[in-house]
């Protein structure tokens, strides 16, 4: 049995999810695939086993929105790999006529990711600790008028990881929080999201650059060797750029000044 490290990548049926597992399993980690379409992520994850070997993917399905949903995955997971090493939650939607539905899955679902990774990779519970990357959205650092929830949702994952990335968490637990902000990328959530966005006249993203799925999907291996615990890396048409926190609001906020 392999000892290779074992990733769960959230939303990994299609699209970045997919992009992120293959960059991985290219890369010698062991995947499970979770996704709402479990079909979809059993028919991916039987492709992937062709060319990676049947040991190094799973399925799993999952609906990020339930704890309970969570739960089941590390445990499979872990009957599965003997193992979990790194999260990614990822999954995402853009449901603007459902605010509540968007913020559940984009904003909820990775917070009980977080502490479902506490518990089953923690040091203070037993882990060895880990890695857990965030998938936020450069809509997670700016205003985007057609969609404020999902642009609620992406700020609050920055909210979230640099929370979590505190070294106090660290000190505990031993894992790494980050986050990964993609510009625009080719998928099905802009493609449908065009009809989920509110309809703004004036709003356009028809003049932004696409970027490659393929540098979106190296980012997360580029946290993984940079390990910059509470880090926020936006991913654009020229490359990786790391968000630093604003330490005069830092400095402001404490009183300090
Ligand atoms: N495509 C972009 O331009 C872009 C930019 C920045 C950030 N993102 C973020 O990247 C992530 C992936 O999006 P994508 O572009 O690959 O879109 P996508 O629609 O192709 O993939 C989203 C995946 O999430 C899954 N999913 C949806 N709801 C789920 C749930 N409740 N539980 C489990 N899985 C669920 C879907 O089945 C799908 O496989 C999302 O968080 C999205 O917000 C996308």
């Amino acid at each position: 049995m392999s000892d290779s490290p074992v990733a769960i990548v959230t939303g990994g049926a299609q699209g970045i999810g997919a992009a992120v597992c293959i960059e991985l399993l290219k890369n010698g980690y062991r995947v499970c695939i979770a996704d709402i379409q479990e079909s979809k992520a059993e028919e991916f994850s039987k492709e992937q086993q062709q060319i990676y070997g049947k040991e190094n993917v799973i399925a799993v399905g999952c609906d990020v929105s339930k704890k309970s949903d969570y739960t089941d995955l590390f445990e499979k997971t872990i009957e599965n790999f003997k193992r979990v090493d790194i999260l990614v939650n990822n999954a995402g939607i853009v449901e603007e006529q459902s605010p509540r539905k968007c913020l559940e899955i984009n904003l909820l679902g990775p917070t009980i990711g977080c502490h479902a990774a506490l518990k089953y990779m923690g040091k203070s519970k037993g882990g060895n600790g880990g890695v857990v990357i965030n998938t936020s959205s450069a809509a997670g650092l700016v205003p985007a008028a057609g969609a404020p929830a999902y642009a609620a949702s992406k700020h609050g994952i920055i909210g979230l990881t640099r929370s979590f990335g505190h070294s106090s968490h660290y000190d505990k637990d031993g894992i790494i929080f980050a986050a990964v902000c993609p510009a625009l990328v080719d998928t099905e959530i802009v493609k449908k999201g065009r009809k989920n966005r509110l309809n703004m006249e004036r709003e356009s993203t028809s003049r932004i650059k696409f970027v490659s799925i393929e540098s979106v999907a190296k980012a997360y291996l580029k946290v993984l060797e940079d390990k910059i615990n509470g880090s926020i890396l936006l991913v654009v048409p020229n490359g990786y750029h790391y968000q630093n926190l604003d330490e005069k609001l830092m400095t402001l906020i404490s009183g300090d000044e």
